[in-house]
Parts: C-alpha cells; structure tokens; sequence
C-alpha cells in the first residue's frame, strides 16, 4: 500500500514538490526558482519551458532523496499561482508566448474597456469579479490579439489556453503524445469565463474577449475520484501516478488550514496576501470589494465557495526593502531593523505597486510613503512596511465583516512572511483578534494533496484532515482600541493619497 502522496506547488517565484504522509507531515520536498522577466514597466512573464524543466527536476530530486518510486505514491495533487496565462501548441508542445503573470498589468485598456461598455456588472454577477488586469480572460485577449498565428490557431483547436496547472497536468500526462487538458473551478473562476452558478464556460463572458471556446480546458472537480489521468511512464516520476487533485494556490492553502466550515478563514502571507472566507455552498456577492470565488469542489460534492481579499503587494514590499532600498541583505534583517524602534514613528507606506488590488481595485493607484520627518530612520521605514502588510489584511477582514457579517474570533495564517514573529504580533494587534500558525506552514502544498488523497481514499474525509491540523504559535492582541483606531484612521488617510496621486 502506497504509503505517501505527492503534490506540485508551482508558484509565482518557485515551483516545488513535497511528500507528505498520512499524518500531513512532510517526508520530502525540493524548490527550485525560475527567472522573473519583467520586460517593460508593468509587464511581468514567466518561461513555461523552464518552470516544466524546474517541476521535473524538483520532482526527481525531492524522489531521489528519500529513495521514493512511483509506486510509493498513493496520487499526485497539483496546486498553482493562479490567473497566469500559457497559451501553447498542442500538437507541437511549444508556447506561443511567455506566461502572462497574474502581477501583470498590460491589460489595463482591455479592463477598463469593459468597464466603459457596461459589462462590469454582467462579469461582477456571473464570475463573481471585477473587471481588472489580474484576470486570465485579459491576458488571453492581448495574446490572441498580438502573437501571429494564435487566433486561427486558436479556432482550430490547436492553440490552447491554461493556467500553470493545466500546462503541468498536459505535460505530466503526456504532452503531445495525448495529455489531458483540463482544470478545475478554482482556477476558472479566476479567469472572468467561467459562471459561478453552473461552473462551466459562459458563453457571454466569452464573447465579451472573443476567445474561441475550443482553446479552454474541461473543468474537472478540485478532488477528482475519476482522476485527471496518470503520469507517463517516461516522465518524472518514471512511473504512473494517479493524479486526482487541482486546486488554485489560495484555494489550496484554505483546503490545507482544514477551512471546512462557513465562517473559517485563512490568510497567506506571500509575495502578495490572500486572505479567503469559507461561505459554505452559498454564492455571496461582494459589496465591499471582495472577489467571489469557488473555494473547492470535491468530487459529486456541491461546489464550496470563498469570499477572498486578494492584496498584490506584501512579502514583496519586503523584497523591494532588500533590492531597491538597499536598507537589508535579507528578507529576515525585516525584523531587526523594525525592532530598532518603539514604534512607526509616524510613517505609513502603502506598496501600491501594482496599483491597489481588494477592497479598492484601482490599478491606478501608485505607492507612497507618508508622515516622514527629520527623525525618521530606515527603521521606521522597516516597521512601516511590516505594518503595511497587517493595514492591508485589515482593510480585507472589515471587507469581509461587511459582506458576510461574520467576525473573525481568530485568524489562521501561513506563507514565508509568518516567521516573522514582529509582524504576526502586529498582525494581532492591528486586528484586534488573535492570529494562529500551524506547524505544518506549508498549507499549499498540504491542501493540494490533501485534495488528492480524499479521491483515492488515502484520507477517509475532511474530519480525518482536521485532526491533522494543530497550532505551532499564537500571538494575541496588545494594543489598546483606541491605538488601534488612531493607527487605522493614519492608514486609511494614507491610502487617500495613492488614490489622488494619479488625475
Ligand atoms: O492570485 C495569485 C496567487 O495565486 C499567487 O500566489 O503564492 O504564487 O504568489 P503565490
């Protein structure tokens, strides 16, 4: 009997591969990065050649160290950044173009196109979101719109669209030689094409980016007892694994912090922050600038949807601090400069770097750092940063009080920026509720196999998975409402200025 599972976490800088036993602990893992090419301002790609070399060579090594075989898999889940766009080939294998990143924003005319011809509201109601750059339908728009050859390609079924799950899955099940194409409602509900009410490709929604229906996967459930197929013999693995789970990253994490009930809720802590809100089967729309978005589907099951808070910038306010400023080496020396000083000394930063994603959606908005004096130190502005991602997951969570009247009692987190004890306390603080890491921070991963091993009875159900989860550390709130307040009122007028700055 098989006796682990496996699972791809292929995300915006890394893709990785972790083994993990029927406890949810991790027995093996490798990571490897992939380039980040950033060809004018605004423009963010990836190469999927190189990120399909990196998953097989993670896959290998992670095998390879622990003396694994194909055979000692009991499935194979997939999880991955969302919203980013391959367009490829099928009979070739080749991508027409690099992948469009989610971070990208050349679409901003498409976007705010639909906006102006009044079909906002028609995308708000049936996909659950805003018409915005972050989405997949733009991206495969301004492809089929620029590369030559994609569109007629496109018609003839030859030219394919996926996500970097659906590239993966075509090429661990065989590329050109009969891999499946398929994804499931997580990653389509991300896309602005797919309807929320019958999880399958709108028509409409469409026809408003003029793709052609023939170019897009078959949506498959998240946890998929059928399975999606099996790894070829020659790849990877060197073996057949069934592989039986797909989920979105976010979705992932939210599965992996056992968020199985309406009212539980995650927030991952990466290069930008998502913070997802279980409402159960029901489809609550936002009204306080939440996306709608499925949250898993598992198997016959109905179909589990999540209000989510996505913010772009957050561990990469962080990164900008070591690559641009210059005021660290690493990302860790965050803390200790931070820790330098009482407090923000009057400084807010807000990274709108990609503009400013939930609850605002305005990719016009540009970064700014205010209430700057004489006194102020790169210190400060360390503890301003750390404080920014914390304001950011506060606008979120009142997004979420608002929309779905349900108030946090804890919030759950995980991702890189959780080792940061200073900002977990501010976090807590800033909130005003207590904030819980689990031992097992590496919920993405976790979530996808977890997703994986319920379809082939590796895992009995979701309470078995719920016992697996247990907490690592918890910080509480300290600080006084009233310091609560006055720095949340400083925060919301400093994201006033990034609104005004651009006419
Ligand atoms: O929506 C984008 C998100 O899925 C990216 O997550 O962890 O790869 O930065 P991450």
């Amino acid at each position: 009997m098989a006796g682990f599972v496996g699972a791809v976490d292929q995300g915006t800088t890394s893709t990785r591969f972790m083994i993990f036993d029927h406890g949810g602990n991790e027995v093996g893992r490798h990571q490897l990065e992939h380039q980040q090419i950033l060809p004018q301002a605004g423009w963010v790609e990836h190469n999927p050649v190189e990120i399909w070399e990196r998953t097989q060579t993670v896959i290998q090594t992670a095998m390879n160290a622990r003396g694994l075989t194909a055979s000692d898999l009991a499935a194979l889940g997939i999880t991955n950044q969302r919203e980013t766009t391959v367009v490829w080939n099928r009979r070739t294998g080749r991508p027409y173009y690099n992948a469009i990143v989610w971070q990208d924003t050349r679409t901003d005319r498409i976007a705010s196109a639909l906006e102006r011809e009044g079909k906002g509201d028609v995308i708000r109601r049936k996909a659950g979101l805003p018409p915005a750059t972050y989405f997949s339908g733009g991206k495969i728009q301004w492809i089929l719109e620029n590369v030559d050859g994609v569109r007629e390609a496109a018609e003839r079924g030859e030219a394919v669209f996926g996500n970097t799950d659906t590239w993966l899955l075509w090429n661990l099940t065989g590329g050109v030689e009969g891999g499946v194409h398929v994804t499931d409602p997580t990653n389509a509900s991300r896309t602005m094409l797919m309807n929320l009410e019958t999880l399958d490709w709108d028509d409409e929604l469409l026809s408003f980016f003029d793709i052609p229906r023939a170019m897009l996967p078959e949506i498959r459930p998240s946890s998929d007892p059928r399975s999606y197929g099996s790894t070829r013999q020659h790849g990877p693995f060197a073996g057949r694994v069934l592989i039986t789970g797909d989920l979105g990253d976010q979705q992932a994490a939210t599965v992996g912090q056992v968020c199985f009930a309406p009212g539980e809720a995650k927030n991952t802590y990466g290069t930008g922050n998502f913070m997802l809100l279980n409402t159960g089967t029901e489809i609550v729309r936002s009204k306080a600038g939440l996306l709608t978005t499925v949250c898993y589907k598992f198997g016959d099951d109905a179909p589990v949807y999540a209000l989510e808070g996505s913010i772009a910038v957050t561990g990469s306010a962080v990164q900008w601090l070591r690559d641009q400023l210059k005021i660290i080496s690493t990302a860790a020396q965050s803390e200790i400069l931070a820790r330098q000083v009482e407090d923000n000394g009057g400084v807010y930063f807000v990274p709108a770097f990609s503009g400013l994603f939930a609850p605002y959606w305005r990719s016009d908005a540009r970064g700014a750092i205010v209430g700057l004096s004489r006194f102020n130190t790169d210190a400060h502005i360390a503890r301003a940063t750390l404080e920014s991602i914390c304001y950011q997951s506060r606008d979120v969570a009142d997004a979420m009080e608002q929309d779905s009247g349900v108030h946090l009692e804890c919030l759950k987190v995980d991702g890189g920026v959780t080792v940061n004890d200073l900002c977990m306390q501010m976090q807590a603080d800033i909130l005003g509720v207590p904030v819980s890491r689990p031992v097992v921070a590496e919920t993405t991963a976790l979530g996808a196999a977890y997703a994986a091993g319920l379809a082939v009875g590796f895992w009995k159900n979701t309470d078995e998975l719920r016992e697996n989860w247990n907490e690592s550390r918890r910080w509480q709130p300290g600080w006084s409402p009233e310091q609560r307040e006055n720095g949340y009122g400083r925060w919301k007028k400093a994201v006033q200025r990034t609104l005004d700055w651009v006419d």
